[in-house]
């Protein structure tokens, strides 16, 4: 009899009637439609990571499914979900003998060595390739499993052991979500060995470890010992408790059974004409299979692979060591063979280590745009995570108390993937005898001006601001940079020499340097002084977010200076806001704070900036030399610029209506108040305008006439 599709709610809500108690072809039906429900949402859950219904169905479903077997003891299978709970503890591991052995694989650890695999596989194979088609894979850090399935269902599954004898772990890995206890369609060998890694991604590595803390258990070292200890667990209870995770990589043994059933051993290894036909049919049957495969063509883009993994390592959720290459296509791979205990066809690319010792030689600080002084180690160069480091961060005072690090000292330097060189720690034992704690600067080294340091503050400034050579360094090479106003061929030296020979003492020097100058210049022939003007030049017509970002205002970065150029329109009102708030400067702080991106750090910051007239100065100076830009109309594109802001009119408006500006500033999102007050963001002050004039000035509120408004909102 077929039984009747239901859904999760109907089955919930159908309790299990008493009668249904025996093993009868009702509580069969209904057992089995618990059990794809649930291995359907278990794969979509864990496999899929695409889960549709809450948990809290789930584990309903889980609990009906025990509960029905519970009265049903005959319906508990090798294969249903609720093996996953775990067995009866064992008292040993029995062993498994591996009907293909399961091989290592050989190592690269650079492009050479990955050009010459290459090359050996050229030189052995019969076929002229130019490029041979490899699969490249994530080297994941866990333990290797092989899972044989008989007619689809979990039969055994074994650690590698010595690669021919590994021991039998059914019970743990039953327990593993990611691992089909039931192959998925029907399309399988009579017998199937799959191979995979069985890992601990880093969140749950660090759940386990907490809580083993807890309890005041020992933690586990990383994520790779914490998978091999649950795995090796004798009580299956233990296991089903850690988020383990199985990613399959391969097949071993395959058997295959006529029409007639009689079994016949596959072409060892192989489900398919490819390894990546072989991943997808595997994924078919309810595998995971990690997402960061890659078919490529030749061994240049198998390297360009590995350097793309290494830079994504530290971003990715769960521990890997390198890349597996292998050749895809099955033929290729019977050709190349194996040695020894690897197969010629696959290759494991190593990443560098990512941590080594050297020693600092010196402590230097660095004087960035904003006055910051970093103090920077300068260490005895050290290869390190694929290149040589010669500088490290050491970040702040507090990192250098952290750390307590001193020059001469013996550190760990760490760089994983493309991360800035960090001093991951001090080897206090091998500390030389007579070595002196770091002494926090009073002067800047650059320019001998006092630092200061906000107490609680673990930053040292020069407070010299432009004037230090340094500063205006730092701020010129931002105020060129190609995100800001993008002035082609000024590099680092030649801004350096130009602030040194101080024919830049601000960034509007630039504009007034004469071709003599540049050419004189170390290492500049005219041709390029000429396109150092020329560049100037074509650089004056920017767009109002690049001339705010380029400005260098503390903690503005790009997304701010944006967002402040589309919340204001044009710099005219940006710097009205600020400066008729300067006596009050409560609401100018309020009005940026409502800006996307601003909190109130960066409002303060930018608040300061245009607050002090030597900016003010310099930005008059620079659009008086042709910087220029279009401002935006505020009532295009930006829908709802004012939204969130409340608006008053007072006095005798002469073009428009009190109804019209009103109607205006409601379609911008703006709430129209009949008083002023701390709320109000701005007046608009018609002729003869009285005390609620005098109330915004006294408050700092921004005031703008008719005039004003109809020339950003109207026209
Ligand atoms: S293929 C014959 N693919 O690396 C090829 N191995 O020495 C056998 N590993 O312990 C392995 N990720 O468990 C392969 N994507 C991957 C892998 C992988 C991790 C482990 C494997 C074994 C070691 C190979």
């Amino acid at each position: 009899m077929v039984s009747p599709k239901l859904t999760i709610a109907e089955i919930l809500a159908a309790p299990l009637a008493s009668s249904d108690a025996a093993f009868n072809t009702n509580t069969r039906n209904r057992h089995s439609q618990l059990v794809e429900l649930i291995n359907t949402h278990n794969h979509r859950y864990h496999v899929l990571d695409a889960p549709i219904i809450p948990d809290s169905d789930y584990d309903k479903l889980f609990r009906q499914l025990l509960d029905l077997e519970e009265s049903v003891p005959q319906l508990a299978t090798v294969d249903s979900p609720s093996q996953r709970v775990g067995a009866t503890a064992l008292d040993h591991f029995s062993s498994v003998t591996h009907k293909l052995a399961m091989l290592s694989l050989d190592n690269a650890f650079n492009d050479e060595e990955l050009a010459a695999f290459d090359k050996r596989l050229k030189d052995r194979l019969t076929d002229e390739l130019v490029n041979i088609e490899y699969f490249c894979e994530p080297k994941l850090d866990g333990v290797a499993v092989s899972i044989t399935y008989i007619d689809g269902i979990l039969h055994t599954a074994a650690t590698r052991g010595d690669g021919s004898q590994g021991e039998n772990i059914t019970t743990n890995v039953k327990t593993i979500n990611s691992v089909p206890l039931k192959l998925q369609g029907d399309n399988f060998p009579y017998r199937v060995e799959v191979r995979g890694e069985i890992y601990l991604p880093d969140a749950g590595f660090k759940k386990m470890n907490q809580a083993a803390q807890d309890r005041g258990e020992k933690t586990f070292v990383n994520p790779r010992n914490a998978a091999a200890g649950s795995l090796r667990q004798l009580d299956s209870k233990i296991t089903a408790t850690r988020p383990l995770m199985m990613s399959a990589y391969g097949v071993g043994y395959i058997e295959y059974s006529d029409q007639q059933g009689v079994l016949h051993a596959g072409p060892k290894g192989y489900l398919s004409d490819s390894h990546s036909k072989s991943l997808s049919q595997l994924a078919e049957w309810g595998f995971f299979i990690n997402p960061e495969i890659k078919a490529v063509k030749g061994i240049d883009q198998a390297i360009e692979y590995c350097q793309a993994l290494t830079n994504k390592r530290s971003s990715l959720t769960y521990e890997i060591d390198g890349v597996v290459i292998k050749v895809d296509s099955c033929a290729l791979q019977q050709q190349l063979g194996f040695v020894s205990r690897a197969p010629r066809w696959a290759i494991a690319y190593k990443f560098p280590a990512e941590e080594a010792s050297t020693t600092i030689n010196a402590i230097e600080w660095q004087v960035g745009r904003t006055g910051a002084l970093t103090p920077v180690a300068k260490l005895a160069p050290v290869f390190v995570g694929g290149v040589t480091v010669s500088n490290a961060t050491l970040h702040n005072v507090d990192e250098i108390t952290r750390l307590d690090v001193r020059p001469d000292d013996t550190v760990v330097i760490r760089r994983a993937g493309d991360v800035i060189p960090q001093v991951a720690k001090v080897i206090h034992d091998l500390r030389p005898s007579g070595s002196e704690p770091i002494v926090l600067p009073i002067h800047c080294p650059e320019c001998g001006s006092d630092v200061s340091r906000v107490s609680g503050e673990a930053v040292i400034r020069c407070t010299a601001g432009q004037l230090c050579p340094a500063q205006l360094k730092e701020a010129i090479k931002h105020y060129v940079s190609r995100k800001a106003m993008d002035i082609e061929g000024f590099g680092d030296k030649i801004i350096d020499q130009l602030v040194d020979q101080k024919y830049v003492l601000s960034a509007v020097d630039l504009y007034s340097l004469s071709q003599s100058q540049l050419a004189g210049l170390d290492r500049l022939a005219d041709k390029s002084a000429a396109n150092l003007l020329a560049a100037l030049d074509a650089s004056k017509s920017t767009t109002l977010a690049r001339f705010i970002y380029s400005l260098g205002v503390r903690e503005v970065g790009q997304a701010t200076a944006k967002n402040l150029a589309n919340a204001f329109g044009s710099l005219e009102l940006l710097i009205e806001s600020v400066v008729a708030a300067r006596d009050k400067n409560l609401s100018a702080i309020e009005r940026l704070i409502e800006i996307d991106d601003i909190g109130p750090i960066v409002a303060q910051h930018i608040f300061s900036y245009f607050n002090n007239p030597r900016n003010l100065k310099l930005i008059e100076q620079l659009q008086s030399v042709g910087i220029s830009w279009q401002d935006i109309p505020i009532n295009q594109g930006q829908a709802l610029a004012l939204s969130g802001q409340t608006w008053v009119l007072t006095g005798k408006l002469i073009s428009m209506s009190r109804d019209q500006v009103k109607e205006k500033l409601e379609s911008l999102g703006a709430k129209v108040s009949g008083s002023v007050s701390r709320n109000t963001h701005c007046l608009i002050a018609g002729e003869a305008a009285g005390s609620k004039r005098t109330m915004a000035e006294a408050l700092g509120i921004t005031i703008i006439d008719e005039a004003a408004f109809i020339a950003r909102f109207i026209d």
